[in-house]
């Protein structure tokens, strides 16, 4: 009988935009950054609000995991050497970076302006290259390491969302280009590619629509299975890239979508017809 160990027992992680919006529900950067400590991962909570970052900790330390908090923009390059200096100096080591911070404006090429595709990009794709370019060599001098990147089924699907799906795009493409470059360095360095899931970030955003319809509309039609899907389960996938399980898979983009990245519209459609109430 092998005993059971957490699936990423004694590494140290960093989650960066670990808090969270403040909302109902689970965020992605915080489920995983539970998910990780539950597994027996010591968690650097990364956020530019202490005080999400600081609720995130203490859940975390509520059911007996470690975490420690690290503040900062991580937009910022300088910011992004600290936050890895105080993975350092925290826990020794960095094992496992989770690139999770993005922001998503609504609109089209002509209509998005400039300095907002441009803050986009910053927020969702500047943090994750900074992090990781500060995080890496010290996964390199040890031989190993795991990273995962948090991108979108927003970069193969459109959504009227052009600076969100081409940062999105460019994380899928980095994950692959950065799979290339450290392997050779023993550093994995995954994707998932989430669907609709109902966080708290997209029931702010999505202001308009009643919580109540907007999640029955989410598990109606965000996917094959017919339920919603939340930050517990990108923070499982995670989990399980970051861990030795996954140990011969790098490059990957996963899709945590509910299948939805596998049907057409019109096969979907009669499934549509039917709406059947939340939580059936
Ligand atoms: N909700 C969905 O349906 C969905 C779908 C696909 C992908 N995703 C992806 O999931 C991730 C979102 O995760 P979440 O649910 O944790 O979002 P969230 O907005 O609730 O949390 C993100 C955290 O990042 C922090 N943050 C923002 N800018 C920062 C910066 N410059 N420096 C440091 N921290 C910063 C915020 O303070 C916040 O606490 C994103 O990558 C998003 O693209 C979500």
């Amino acid at each position: 009988m092998v005993e059971r160990r957490g699936r990423v027992e004694g590494k140290v992680a960093i989650v960066t935009g670990a808090g969270s919006t403040p909302g109902p529900g689970i965020a992605t950067g915080r489920g995983t950054a539970i998910v990780m400590a539950s597994e027996g991962a010591r968690v650097l909570v990364a956020d530019i609000r202490p005080d999400r970052a600081e609720e995130t900790r203490s859940i975390i330390e509520g059911e007996g995991g470690t975490a420690a908090v690290f503040v900062g923009d991580l937009t910022q390059a300088a910011d992004c050497e600290a936050m890895v200096r105080t993975a350092l100096e925290a826990f020794g080591t960095v094992d496992i970076l989770v690139n999770n911070i993005a922001a998503a404006m609504p609109g089209s090429v002509v209509d998005t302006s400039e300095v907002d595709f441009d803050r986009v990009l910053d927020v969702s794709l500047r943090t994750t290259f900074l992090a990781s370019k500060h995080a890496v060599p010290v996964m390199a001098a040890k031989r190993a390491g795991a990273i995962v990147n948090i991108g979108s089924i927003a970069a193969f699907r459109g959504g009227n969302y052009v600076g969100y799906a081409a940062a999105k795009g460019a994380i899928h493409a980095m994950t692959i280009d950065m799979a290339y470059s450290h392997g050779r360095q023993g550093i994995r360095v995954n994707a998932i590619a989430p669907g609709h899931l109902t966080t708290p970030m997209l029931l702010a955003n999505e202001g308009q629509t009643p919580a109540t319809e907007l999640r029955q509309q989410m598990a109606n039609a965000a996917g094959l299975l017919g339920t919603e899907g939340n930050g517990w389960d990108v923070g499982w996938a995670v989990a399980f890239l970051a861990s030795d399980e996954a140990r011969w898979i790098t490059g990957v983009t996963l899709p945590v979508d509910s299948g939805i990245m596998s049907v057409t519209p019109l096969m979907m459609a009669p499934q549509l017809r039917e709406i059947p109430p939340l939580g059936s």
